[in-house]
C-alpha cells in the first residue's frame, strides 16, 4: 500500500469496491454474544458502507456511531436505507482525536475487516480499551491469513499460530 490509508480506501470506495456481506452466521453470533442493545451506545470503527452499523441499530437495538476515514462511504452508510438511520461520520481512528466521538464510552465496539489496516496494533488496542465501558465487548472480524502475523504484538494476538503444514486461508475481504 503506497498511498496514504485514507487515499487508498477512498479510491477503492469511489471506484465501487464493496466487501464481504454480513452472513447469517455472523448475525447469529452477534445476537448470541452482544445481545440486545436497549439503546446503549456502540461504535463501528471502519464502518465502510455501514451494513454492520445499521444491523446494530435496526436489529439489535444499539445506538451506534459508525466512523470511516473514506468520505465516499458516508453516502452509502447514512441512507436512504431507513428514515431512522444510525449516525455515521468521517473520522480516522488512527490520527483523529477520538475524544470528539459523540459518546465518551461504548458498550460494544465493532471492528469488521479493518484489523489489517492498523499499523500500531498495541497503541490501537489501548485506545479501544479506553473507549469501552467496563465489561464492554470488542467485536473483531478479521481475515484468516498467515500474512503479517509477525507484526502483531503478542498481547494483541493471543491465538496460536496456524500449524506449519496447514493450508493458509487467504480469502480476500
Ligand atoms: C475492508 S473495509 C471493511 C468495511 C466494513 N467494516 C465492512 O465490514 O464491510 C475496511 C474499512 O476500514 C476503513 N479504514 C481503514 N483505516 C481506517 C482508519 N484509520 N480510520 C477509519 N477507517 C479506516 C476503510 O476506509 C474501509 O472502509
Amino acid at each position: 500500500m503506497t498511498a496514504s490509508p485514507v487515499a487508498y480506501s477512498e479510491r477503492l470506495w469511489a471506484s465501487g469496491r464493496r466487501y464481504r456481506q454480513i452472513t447469517d452466521t455472523e448475525t447469529q453470533l452477534l445476537a448470541e454474544h452482544l445481545g440486545p442493545g436497549h439503546g446503549r451506545p456502540a461504535l463501528d470503527l471502519g464502518c465502510g458502507d455501514g451494513a454492520l452499523t445499521r444491523h446494530l441499530h435496526n436489529h439489535l437495538g444499539y445506538r451506534p456511531t459508525g466512523i470511516d476515514c473514506a468520505p465516499s462511504t458516508l453516502a452509502t452508510a447514512t441512507g436512504p436505507h431507513t428514515d431512522d438511520h444510525p449516525h455515521c461520520q468521517v473520522m480516522d481512528f488512527a490520527t483523529d482525536d477520538l475524544s470528539e466521538l459523540p459518546d465518551p464510552a461504548y458498550a460494544v465496539i465493532t471492528f469488521r475487516l479493518v484489523f489489517r489496516f492498523v499499523t500500531d496494533k498495541g497503541a490501537f488496542l489501548d485506545q479501544v480499551r479506553q473507549l469501552l465501558v467496563p465489561g464492554g465487548t470488542f467485536w473483531v472480524v478479521t481475515e484468516l491469513t498467515t500474512d503479517g502475523l509477525t507484526t502483531i504484538p503478542s498481547r494483541a494476538w493471543a491465538s496460536p499460530r496456524p500449524e506449519s503444514n496447514s493450508s493458509p486461508r487467504a480469502d480476500p475481504p
